[in-house]
């Protein structure tokens, strides 16, 4: 697990994204020191394409970066998940799956999954309402199940973090969807917390009921939410 890695290009978005933190504060991070940047080059590109430093015409590499950073958490989580030695899979069999769940039964699990576990930042899910070959999905690329738990415990503090559902779970025999509005604690150094709002929609299998996939969207974009950035607001 590369978390030097990871803080590494939170503090350069921080640092770009310009005055956020108390100067004092700031200078102890020095996220903009050179050996950050040398150790950053390769996401640095991308980080400036998603702040719009420079206004001149983007290659088109880099307007693709910029796009695929936008709007989902899950950009932070690919580098987490990418360098995350990963559990074994396991097979799509398995007997203790919820097959074939009502929609009012589905909804109070996934409600339950919500408001009592915050499963947005603990990754604690119940496990029998999923397919174990469901997919996790951001703008940049689709997770397993083991690898999206591993990456979302090891990317947030659920205790210093917040998650309230927005209005109701809406659950049909093909998908499930809520939106959400939280706060997250980032497990770096300086424990910085984000504010944002999105939508989560769950696909279904019509044949089993279970979850096939996750998709989370995200209202703002990655760099506004990080310009929300508050340090040690939280124990
Ligand atoms: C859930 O359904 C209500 C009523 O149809 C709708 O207003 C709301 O936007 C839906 N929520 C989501 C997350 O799709
Ligand atoms: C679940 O429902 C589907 C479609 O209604 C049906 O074909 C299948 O046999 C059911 N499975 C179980 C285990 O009840």
């Amino acid at each position: 697990m590369n978390i030097t890695l990871l803080l590494g290009i939170i503090a350069l978005a921080i640092c770009n994204a310009g005055a956020l933190a108390p100067a004092s504060l700031r200078l102890r991070l020095s996220p903009c020191s050179s050996n950050t940047e040398t150790f950053l080059f390769r996401r640095k590109k991308k980080i400036d394409a998603a702040n719009k430093i420079d206004s001149s015409p983007q290659p088109d590499d880099q307007e693709e970066d910029s796009m695929q950073l936008q709007k989902s958490r899950r950009s932070f989580l690919s580098v987490t998940a990418a360098t995350a030695s990963m559990l074994p899979l396991r097979s799509n069999a398995s007997p203790d799956k919820q097959i074939n769940l009502s929609n009012d039964d589905l909804k109070k699990i996934i409600l339950s999954d919500i408001v009592d576990k915050s499963f947005l930042v603990s990754a604690d899910i119940t496990r029998s309402i999923y397919d174990e070959s469901a997919t996790f999905t951001d703008e940049i690329d689709v997770y397993t199940m083991d690898k999206w738990v591993k990456g979302t415990k090891a990317l947030f503090i659920p205790s210093g973090s917040r998650v309230t559902l927005i209005g109701d779970v809406n659950v049909s025999q093909s998908e499930a969807s809520f939106r959400f509005d939280e706060d997250l604690m980032f497990n770096i150094p300086f424990k910085p917390v984000c504010k944002l709002t999105g939508k989560v929609v769950l696909t279904r299998d019509e044949s089993t009921g279970l979850i096939t996939s996750y998709r989370e969207y995200w209202d703002q974009s990655v760099n506004d939410v990080l310009k929300t950035a508050k340090f040690g607001k939280k124990p």
